[in-house]
Formats: C-alpha cells, sequence, structure tokens
C-alpha cells in the first residue's frame, strides 16, 4: 500500500551565514553551530564524477550543492580525498596538505569551499591521524635509516627473536600487526594495513606536526574534522602481548582483547589538546569511537565537555534490529552522558542501513521508520549519502572483483566494505548517473527505482520523505531543542516519545513491527492535557484522527504530531 506524506510546513528560513557564525560561536539560543547542523558524510570516490574517469572528484560534490541544500543538509564530511596510494582508499594518507590528483586539484578544494560557504554548508575533513602512508615524506625519512630525524615518529621495535615480532598483536586488516622491514633489521607497528604504518603519538614532533595539519585545514575555512580510529592513537609503551581469546576472527587470527593497543587513557590528554586548537577557530571535532559502554562514550566528550563535541554512538547503530527496547536503552544511554547526543545509522564501513533493518518486503516504509527515528532525536545527526534514497548494499559475489583490502585479506567470511561504497544513484541512466564511464564499483540493480531523479517526482518516496523530515527538524523547535521524554515504555513493537519544549512538544510514533498496532497517549502526566495533536509528518495511509486516544498505527508506520498544552 502506497503511504501519504501529511506535512504542514510553514516556510522558513535560516538566518545564520557562515561568517556571523564563525564570529559568534554560540546563537541567540545558546546553541555552538553545530549542534542543530544535519551532517552529511561523502565518500568522495562514490558520489559523482565530473570528469568521466569512473570516479568521484571534488567539482562532482560542488555540481551537487544544490540538491545537498535542498535536502537539508548543513555540512558535509568528505571522507579522505588528500593525495594516497589508496591502499585503504584515501585512509592511508600521504600528504595531508593536498587533494590527490584523482579528486582533482587545491584549487578545486578552494573552489568548492567558496561554493559551499554560498550554499550554508560547512566542510569537515576526515582526519587520519593515527596512522600514515609509508609513501608520506615523514615514513621514507623514518624507514631510511635508525638515526634518520624521523625514525621516532613512528613505531619501530626489534623483534623478539629472529622472525618473531615484538608482540602479539594483530591487525585489524588480517595478519601480524607488525612489518618487517629488512633495511633497518626492525619492525613497524600497523593497526590497519602493512601500507598503513601508525604514528607515534608519544612523540611531541608528531603532535606539533599533526596540530599544524589541522590548523593549515582551518585556515582553508574547514569547520572540524572527523577524527578517523582515534581510539587506536596509543599503544602501551611496553609493548605487552594482549590477552587471547577463545576463537578465530574472519581472517583466521586468535581472536583477542585489544588491551594494550586500543583506548588507552593517553587518548584522553591527546584530545583535550586536539580540542583547544579546534576551540581557537569554533570548530567541532567528531569521533570515531567505538565504545562498548556508555561510560566509554561519556568519557570521549571530556570530564568538562573539553574534548569531542560529537563522539558517534556506535552503540546505537549496531542495534541491527527493529527492537523498540534496545533502541529506549541506547536513546536513554546517549541521553544520560552529559553530551550532547550523536545519531548515525550508516557509514562506509558498514552494512547500508537499508539491507541491516530491512525485512525485505517493506524496506522503504523501515528506511523512512528508520530516518523518522534518528532525524527526530535530540542531537547531532550524521547521513551517509545515498541513505536518503534507500540506497542498498551491492556487496561482491566474487573474491576477484573485491576492491577493499580487508574483503581481499578476509575473504569469504568478510566480504569487506565495498558493497556499501557504491556511486550515488542520481538518475536512471547507465551508471546511475554517476560517471559516464564504467565506475569503480558496480551500482546495484535497483539504481532503476531508487535514484534521485525518480524520487524527486515521487511524493511517496524515501527520497521525499527524508526532505520533509529534515525540514521539519530545522523548523521546528520542539525537535531542535525539546527534552527527550520516553512514552509507553514497555511496548515491545513501538517506538513512541515526546520532544518537549516549552509549551508545545512533537510527539514521534514508531511503529517498528509488521503489524497493526492500536496506540493512546495521555499526555497530562507530561505537561499536556490537550486530547488532540496537528500531525506534522505521516506515513499512515489515511489521515489520522486528531485524537490522541486512538491512533492506528500501520506496519512500520510514522507519525509525527504537534502537541500543546
Ligand atoms: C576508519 C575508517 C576506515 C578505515 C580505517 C583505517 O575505521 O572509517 O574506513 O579503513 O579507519 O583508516
Amino acid at each position: 500500500m502506497l503511504s501519504k506524506l501529511t506535512l504542514s510546513l510553514a516556510a522558513f528560513a535560516f538566518a545564520s551565514t557562515l561568517s556571523d557564525a564563525q564570529k559568534t560561536p554560540v546563537d541567540a539560543a545558546g546553541h555552538q553551530w553545530w549542534q542543530n547542523a544535519v551532517f552529511y558524510e561523502i565518500y568522495p570516490r562514490s558520489f559523482a564524477d565530473s570528469n568521466g574517469d569512473g570516479i568521484g572528484d571534488l567539482n562532482g560534490i560542488d555540481s551537487k550543492l544544490d540538491y545537498l541544500k535542498n535536502l537539508g543538509v548543513d555540512a558535509i564530511w568528505i571522507s579522505p580525498c588528500y593525495p594516497s596510494p589508496q591502499v585503504d582508499f584515501g585512509y592511508d594518507v600521504s600528504d595531508y596538505e593536498n587533494i590527490d590528483p584523482m579528486y582533482g586539484t587545491f584549487k578545486d578544494f578552494e573552489h568548492l569551499s567558496s561554493d559551499a560557504k554560498k550554499h550554508d554548508i560547512r566542510i569537515i575533513m576526515d582526519f587520519v591521524l593515527n596512522h600514515t602512508s609509508p609513501a608520506h615524506k615523514w615514513f621514507q625519512d623514518s624507514e631510511s635509516s635508525r638515526t634518520s630525524a624521523h625514525r621516532d615518529w613512528y613505531i619501530w621495535r626489534d623483534g623478539k627473536a629472529p622472525g618473531i615480532p615484538p608482540n602479539n598483536w594483530v591487525s585489524g586488516f588480517g595478519g601480524s600487526a607488525w612489518q618487517f622491514d629488512p633495511k633497518t633489521n626492525q619492525y613497524y607497528y600497523h593497526y590497519f594495513a602493512v601500507g598503513q604504518p601508525d604514528l607515534n603519538w608519544r612523540n611531541p614532533e608528531v603532535e606539533k606536526a599533526m596540530f599544524d595539519v589541522t590548523r593549515f585545514w582551518y585556515k582553508h575555512g574547514v569547520s572540524g574534522f572527523r577524527l578517523d580510529a582515534v581510539d587506536l592513537l596509543f599503544e602501551d609503551p611496553n609493548l605487552r602481548d594482549n590477552p587471547v581469546l577463545p576463537g578465530k576472527n574472519d581472517f583466521g587470527d586468535p581472536n583477542m582483547e585489544n588491551k594494550y593497543n586500543d583506548k588507552l587513557p593517553e587518548v584522553h590528554t591527546e584530545l583535550k589538546k586536539l580540542r583547544t586548537v579546534a576551540d581557537e577557530h569554533n570548530a567541532v571535532l567528531i569521533g570515531e569511537t567505538y565504545t562498548s559502554n556508555r561510560d566509554e562514550l561519556k568519557e570521549y566528550y571530556g570530564d568538562h565537555n573539553d574534548e569531542i563535541q560529537l563522539p558517534m554512538d556506535f552503540m546505537f547503530c549496531e542495534v541491527n534490529k527493529l527492537s523498540p527496547p534496545d533502541f529506549r536503552t541506547q536513546i536513554a544511554n546517549a541521553e544520560s552522558t552529559g553530551g550532547w547526543p550523536v545519531y548515525v545509522i550508516s557509514n562506509h564501513d558498514m552494512t547500508r542501513s537499508y539491507n541491516r533493518y530491512g525485512d525485505g518486503a517493506h524496506n522503504d516504509q523501515i528506511a523512512k521508520l528508520m530516518a523518522g527515528m534518528y532525524l527526530t532525536l535530540r542531537g547531532t545527526a550524521i547521513m551517509y549519502y545515498g541513505e536518503e534514497l534507500g540506497m542498498e548494499n551491492n556487496d561482491p559475489v566474487r573474491k576477484e572483483d573485491v576492491k577493499d583490502p580487508i574483503g581481499i585479506a578476509g575473504w569469504p567470511n568478510e566480504k569487506g566494505r565495498d558493497g556499501e561504497r557504491t556511486p550515488m544513484q542520481w538518475n536512471d541512466s547507465p551508471y546511475a548517473g554517476f560517471s559516464p564511464s564504467k565506475p569503480w564499483l558496480p551500482v546495484p540493480a535497483s539504481y532503476k527505482t531508487h535514484n534521485v531523479a525518480a524520487e524527486s517526482k515521487d511524493p511517496d518516496s524515501v527520497l521525499e520523505f527524508y526532505k520533509h523530515v529534515l525540514a521539519l527538524r530545522h523548523h521546528e523547535p520542539a525537535l531542535l531543542d525539546g527534552d527527550y521524554v520516553a512514552l509507553n515504555q514497555d511496548n515491545a513493537n513501538v517506538l513512541s516519545y515526546l520532544r518537549r519544549y516549552k509549551n508545545e512538544a512533537v510527539l514521534v510514533v514508531l511503529n517498528m513491527s509488521a503489524t497493526t498496532q492500536p496506540m493512546s497517549f495521555n499526555l497530562a502526566e507530561q505537561g499536556f492535557s490537550a486530547q488532540t495533536a496537528a500531525t506534522l509528518l505521516t506515513t499512515l495511509s489515511s489521515p489520522p484522527s486528531r485524537q490522541l486516544s486512538s491512533i492506528n498505527m500501520e506496519p512500520f508506520s510514522v507519525y509525527i504530531a504537534k502537541v500543546t498544552r
């Protein structure tokens, strides 16, 4: 059944300009600019190809700024576009202060930055601070001799014995985390690929050089950084062996507790310093923070909110089923940290949300349901390109087609991340309008229906739903500033909550089940005695009654309404 969108939105204007915001860190309502911004991750290889080589580029991104503005995006996070041998598709940087020719020139970056500013869209760069490429000049010098000026910029150690690495640490990309270099007869440490040697953050020269990199980009107009793999910045100085756990991982390596190379306390000391530099530029730090409990997440904000403003909450993201109780728990966790919550449902490292939550029969409804949830919660939202279309994973089926190094190392157990990195689907022409040539990764067949051109014409599309919910989010004070109040907490099928602000509130009701759920709300306890609500946005097939006491929620439906006292 086709759903109907009901939307009542007054025209609204976004008053602030970037230059104003740069001068004024806090807006009239007391917000930092990043609190109410919607962020959008762009994987530059796959967004838009302006020069027809099958790989996306900066001019391609530039040509889509109108689309992004119209969608409701306030800031783009561009995954690494620096010069790189592309061992890990840009997460192996050989020069932090330039653009890879594959993506354009530095001038193209400046052009993009100036056009983005005109669109009131900020740019966030991806800061790969844990490691460089071996092609970086620092590493080239480091490996040249044991006494080179940059030797101690990386982590070099003797083996335990001939042919035996310094300890038992395994790489996240499979195999030992140590690579032997016969030239100097020592091993270097790489948490990720061999082509990603870890920097030694205990060396003050490394710290200074990396802080200067952030200053360089601030000077060129960027508004912040997404901090790559920040959990892994420090290693135990004594390089103690990690405790081995039972079983093997997808690469066939022993399972391990990364006790001595993951989330060491020194990370927090470093983040405070990095934050001081960011604060000088009114910039935001977004963390790739893989926390396993609420306390770890809380720690990343800093004792005095003086570390990462926006640590991504992957515990929320990893609720891989439509489970109201599980989402409730994670939302409550995020709410309880005292920091500003950050919600993400997909990125370039995980299977697209369309596949993780979809049941195969109602995927479009479920995509709207997920958007109806995470874009109406209290906090900052970070979208992933194509999520707004209901783009799906297109995983490789043959090993020889795999591009991602972890898919190559881990096949067939680990198929890698190519599937979630396919070209953006702009229209139904060959290669989805991404490029006139064969793209670096194949588009899934669903591009024929799930593309920007087709969905823009269909009021019931996932894209139109995203536009509506993002517009509401920018416009409704309760969605910007309101408290989060959980409702009907025992309901296992329907997640509902109130965003309560002064004399008004927005009620969000999300049926996460495949059956119709009759719902009834009495909001007197929450300070709202009115019995009726005004619909803001819904996917219900017939206009819902205004009565809060009787809302019939169809399978996977969304109901968002305004209530007054
Ligand atoms: C982060 C990135 C991932 C990359 C890794 C190594 O996890 O998101 O794509 O492979 O760091 O840089």
